[in-house]
């Protein structure tokens, strides 16, 4: 049997990415991330800049504005992206403006330095992919992130759906 993995994922980016230019997505010119100057701030204050970078990313879809809060010397674990804004940017900028391209937030938390998210993401891959991300903060910026990424695979033996 034929079981999906996050190979997959990568698999399909990589066949998708190279059609679209980080300029390319429904013919607008995109403008390259402006980055920042880090600031310190409360774990109060950090909270409330989670809020508007998840609002931003994932529900108003404005990732050139989101990025805003990324620092300039970003550390990227996703394997197929680098350090930095540029490559995270072009990476993801594609995918999230793509309005096929559908998110719905499940979970979310944030514990200073530390915000989580789990979300489903439907249009990406032949089926539901569930991704949890963590961003670490420094100060006023996300300083930091990891990803771990699954798709539900061919006959599990869990009834349960994966969302
Ligand atoms: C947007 O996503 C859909 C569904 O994955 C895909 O078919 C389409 O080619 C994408 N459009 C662009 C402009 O990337
Ligand atoms: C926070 O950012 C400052 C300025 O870029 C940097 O020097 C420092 O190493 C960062 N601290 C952490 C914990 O990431």
């Amino acid at each position: 049997m034929h079981m999906r993995t996050s190979t997959t994922f990568f698999k399909a980016l990589t066949l998708i990415l190279p059609l679209l230019g980080p300029g390319s997505v429904f013919g607008k010119s995109t403008p390259p991330p402006v980055p920042c100057v880090i600031h310190a701030a409360t774990a109060v204050e950090q909270k409330l800049i989670f809020t508007t970078f998840v609002e931003e990313f994932y529900v108003t879809r404005d990732i050139p504005r989101a990025f805003s809060h990324i620092a300039a010397d970003y550390i990227q674990h996703n394997p197929v992206e680098l350090d930095g804004v540029t490559s995270s940017f072009d990476f993801l900028d594609p995918i999230f403006s793509n309005t096929s391209v559908t998110v719905q937030i499940l979970h979310r938390v944030f514990e200073a330095p530390y915000g989580w998210l789990h979300y489903r993401v439907d249009g990406l891959l032949d089926e539901p992919t569930a991704i949890l991300d963590l961003f670490r903060f420094n100060g006023t910026r996300v300083q930091e992130h990891w990803d771990v990424i699954q798709e539900r695979p061919v006959n599990a033996p869990n009834p349960h759906a994966l969302f």
